[in-house]
């Protein structure tokens, strides 16, 4: 990747920037001492192991290994590429990037991720004139205001329009110097059967642009504007567009689902530009699919409530009662909302107005309830009903990963439908045995694991020398002098320690630079967990001792290994000699490119 960003633009970016102010808007935290602390978004955890450090601007999370400084969060957090993370905390504090002032050399370097958002922001820009400014778009306008749809609100969520006709985007794009096989790949524009042009994909709709969490469009929906079919159009996956993961205007809701803590989640566009319209700005839509883990997760780290608000047909009962499992074996409380039959959000708050939806709010069953009552509804209070009941939910409750709220939820169906809670326990510690989880709660990455399997004394102790150094820098002359640093036998711990020392004559150089000077993203979390720590614990004597200690240790490997090479001399067993000789000289050579700043 070529980074056209300045490097001092960068610099002066991160100086700016505060770790704790942005994660912040995505995680809630809580102050403990130093750190703040919260619900890791990168994994399913009930415990926060999700540590930010304001002091070195850097996070990381003791549940599953990730961390690294503000940028590596955003790429990460938001999916987004490095300068389009660097982008986004300079524009939040007012430093501007130029994005024009490429040369041809420096445009042809920049990622596809960057050429797609690019291509999807010229498209946006040309639906919006054609919806403003062209007398095609006349018709549109009209469709939105018959739909209550105000000029705020089109303003707000960039609402466009896509001319009829086939090539009008696809000419304009070509103009602006977009290449047709880009345009392609952002689900722009379409190859034709005889695979010799392309056509528009959105033509004669409504434009939805779909903005992801940095501002960014990362993808389109259309609506047509009579019965014609089918009557929402998508913007195909892409490099830059991942449906599981995206929530429709959430950018622009975020602020309000934090201040709130509630966030409803309703299925359609309409939905959500009308209760924002009516002042309900704490919503996000699905846009029909299904609800994923992955929206479950960047839910969670916005509030603390979630409404999850249906249609009262049988698919959206059905759809309500799939997200109600994911959301239950995620450990995350949430309410359903079902709204009279007939309505969807829209039309419910356009015919009752935004008061009436917020009562009905206020008075949403759990979702466990909810999940009780359609099953209530479904089969019956029977006796052959109850018996159906429970095999229904068996799977459910099964499912759920947290015991305590397992039972309390068995007891409260017990309650409900009058059969004993020994008789439903039974009958689920029957079924869990059959079938696993679908997720555990608890995953780490395999490279976590991977990780922890290299035990030793060894490899503690190069941790936690390096652990010193970053976070005791008073030590790195003794460290250098010592020369332990390239005795260490893990690679990783070796060129960070390295670095360390390298950069030692850099005034200010801080953790988060560190992290900065490595593209390898292992390395970066490796960095932010050892740097994330206690910085009191460290005294001038212990560190002394560390050091002493890991002499100690590698002398003794080396003589191990000089002992076995002994043995196997005697034993005239010449392979094993040269084996064992080679392997050590490839222990005590360091890399070249690792030895810089080491004489
Ligand atoms: P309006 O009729 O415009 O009010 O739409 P709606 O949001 O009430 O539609 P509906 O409840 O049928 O669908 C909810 C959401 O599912 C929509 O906002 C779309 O995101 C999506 N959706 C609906 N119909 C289609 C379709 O035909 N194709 C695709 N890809 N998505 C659809
Ligand atoms: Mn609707």
């Amino acid at each position: 990747m070529v980074n056209y960003i300045p490097d001092e633009k960068v610099l002066e970016v991160r100086n700016r920037a505060d770790i704790l102010e942005i994660i912040s808007e995505a995680v809630r935290l809580k102050r403990t001492g130093k750190n703040h602390l919260g619900l890791c978004p990168f994994h399913t955890e009930k415990t926060p192991s999700f540590t930010v450090s304001p002091d070195k601007q850097i996070f990381h999370c003791f549940g599953c290994g990730e961390g690294g400084n503000v940028f590596s969060f955003l790429m990460k957090y938001a999916g987004l590429s490095f300068p389009e993370a660097v982008r986004q905390v300079g524009r939040r504090y007012g430093i501007n990037i130029p994005r024009r002032s490429l040369t041809p050399e420096q445009k042809k370097g920049i990622n596809q991720r960057e050429r797609l958002l690019m291509a999807n922001q010229e498209a946006k820009t040309f639906y919006q004139n054609a919806l403003m400014k062209t007398s095609a778009g006349r018709n549109a306008s009209e469709y939105l205001r018959r739909r209550g749809i105000n000029d705020v609100i089109i303003e707000t969520f960039a609402l466009g329009f896509a001319p009829d006709g086939w090539r009008a985007l696809t000419d304009h794009l070509k103009r602006a110097g977009f290449i047709s096989d880009l345009a392609r790949s952002a689900g722009l524009i379409v190859l034709n059967k005889q695979e010799n042009g392309y056509y528009d994909r959105f033509r004669n709709r409504i434009i939805f642009p779909i903005f992801d969490l940095g501002e960014q469009v990362v993808g389109f929906g259309g609506r047509i504007m009579d019965n014609g079919e089918p009557k929402y159009l998508n913007s195909p996956e892409s490099p830059v567009y991942n449906k599981r993961r995206i929530l429709y205007g959430l950018n622009r809701s975020r602020q309000a689902c934090r201040r709130s803590g509630i966030i409803h989640i309703v299925e359609g566009y309409f939905d959500l530009l009308t209760l924002y319209q009516h002042g309900i700005e704490n919503t996000a839509a699905t846009l029909g699919t299904a609800l994923t883990e992955e929206h479950i997760r960047l839910i969670k780290g916005h509030t603390e409530q979630t409404v999850l608000v249906f249609d009262a047909d049988e698919g959206g009962i059905k759809a309500a009662l799939r997200s109600c499992n994911l959301f239950l074996q995620a450990g995350i409380d949430a309410r359903v909302l079902v709204l009279p039959d007939g309505h969807d959000p829209d039309s419910f708050v356009r015919e009752f107005g935004a008061d009436a939806f917020k009562s009905a709010v206020e008075k949403a069953p759990g979702m466990i309830g909810f999940i009780f009552d359609s099953a209530v509804d479904q089969f019956g209070l029977s006796i052959e009903g109850k018996i159906r009941i429970i095999s229904h939910l068996q799977p459910v409750l099964a499912d759920i990963n947290d015991p305590i709220a397992r039972s309390l939820y068995i007891r409260e169906l017990a309650d409900r439908i009058g059969v004993a809670e020994h008789a439903i326990q039974e009958k689920i510690r029957q079924s869990s045995g059959k079938k696993g989880p679908d997720f555990d709660p608890d995953t780490r990455p395999a490279s976590g694991k991977k990780r922890e399997a290299i035990t030793g004394r060894a490899y503690k102790l190069e941790k936690l020398i390096v652990a010193m150094l970053l976070q005791y820098p008073d030590m790195i002359p003794d460290v250098e002098q010592s020369g332990i640093i390239n005795r260490f036998s893990d690679q990783q711990l070796r060129t960070v320690g390295q670095q360390v020392i390298k950069n030692k004559q850099i005034p200010g150089v801080r953790v988060p630079d560190l992290i900065e000077m490595t593209n390898d993203p292992d390395l970066k979390r490796t960095i932010a967990s050892l740097a994330m720590g206690d910085d009191d614990r460290w005294s001038r004597k212990g560190c002394l001792q560390l050091i002493t200690q890991y002499q100690n240790i590698s002398d003794t490997r080396r003589h191990h290994f000089i002992e076995g090479i002994k043995d196997a001399e005697a034993a005239g067993d010449h392979k094993k000699v040269a084996q064992l000789q080679q392997q050590w000289a490839m222990k005590q050579k360091p890399k070249k490119h690792e030895a810089v700043g080491m004489e």
